[in-house]
């Protein structure tokens, strides 16, 4: 029951900042609230994102196949529309209606399939048909026991010899890292509910356990790269044996 609310609730925000401004909703630079995103620069950083990932994965020695990509997440495409020159097929998988149907607008060569998903699992996809998962910006945002229902999906639908690479943020360490989300999130929520603007939670791993739990999903964690901030990121990279 627990989870199906916090799915609900999930969805129900992001449909909302889908609909009201979902470039800034996606990319939260303070300039560009308001609708004040360009749309091809705001693909633009999403092709180059990729194309920088994929540069990093080459000269690590990870060697990627160009078969078929999952970008977990996708929102408006940005990365998926990033991932199409590089693949053979491209899939983006995302909660939100508006931002499913923003994302089929945007993709005006077709390349990319967009797929709307409000289970809390990847059971629409196969065991063992993509080459690539890659989800940015995403797991941030969703409770940590949903999360981890859609990482370890994340690994069974890599095929052998795939490459995994998510975002994540990560607790501080001290006490003061646990505090300081569940004030963030209590200030949301109490927004939320004044002044019905849809809230983006965040919530934080803690460094050790999201290793844990993607070795127990049968992956090899390879590159963790932190980059230091008010939240602290940590994007994971790891195979599929
Ligand atoms: C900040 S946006 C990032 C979009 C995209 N990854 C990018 O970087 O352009 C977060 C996206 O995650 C989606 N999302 C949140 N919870 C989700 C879930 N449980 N399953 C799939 N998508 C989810 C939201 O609808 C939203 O489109």
């Amino acid at each position: 029951v627990v989870r199906r609310r916090s799915l609900q609730e999930l969805q129900h925000a992001w449909h909302r900042l889908g609909t009201e401004d979902p470039m800034w909703a996606v990319l939260t630079d303070p300039d560009k609230r308001g609708n004040r995103w360009d749309p091809d620069e705001f693909l633009a950083t999403g092709r180059a994102q990729v194309d920088e990932l994929l540069a990093q994965l080459a000269a690590q020695g990870i060697a990627v196949r160009s078969g078929s990509a999952l970008d977990f997440g996708c929102g408006l495409g940005r990365l998926t529309q990033g991932l199409a020159p590089h693949f053979d097929e491209v899939h983006g998988v995302d909660i939100s209606p508006s931002m499913i149907d923003g994302a089929r607008e945007a993709d005006r060569d077709g390349r990319c399939e967009f797929h709307l998903n409000m289970a809390d699992d990847l059971a629409l996809f196969s065991s063992g048909r993509f080459d690539l998962v890659l989800s940015l910006y995403v797991i941030q945002h969703v409770p940590r026991r949903l999360a981890a229902g859609y990482l370890t999906d994340m690994a069974r639908v890599l095929a052998p010899g795939g490459v995994l690479v998510v975002q994540v943020f990560v607790r501080r360490a001290g006490a003061l890292g646990p505090a300081r989300q569940a004030l963030w999130n209590l200030a949301v929520n109490a927004r939320q509910a004044l002044t019905r603007r849809p809230a983006m939670q965040m919530h934080a791993w803690s460094v050790v356990r999201l290793t844990g739990l993607l070795e127990r999903a049968g992956l090899e964690v390879v590159a963790r790269q932190h980059v230091a901030g008010p939240w602290e990121q940590v994007t994971y990279t790891a195979i599929k044996p």
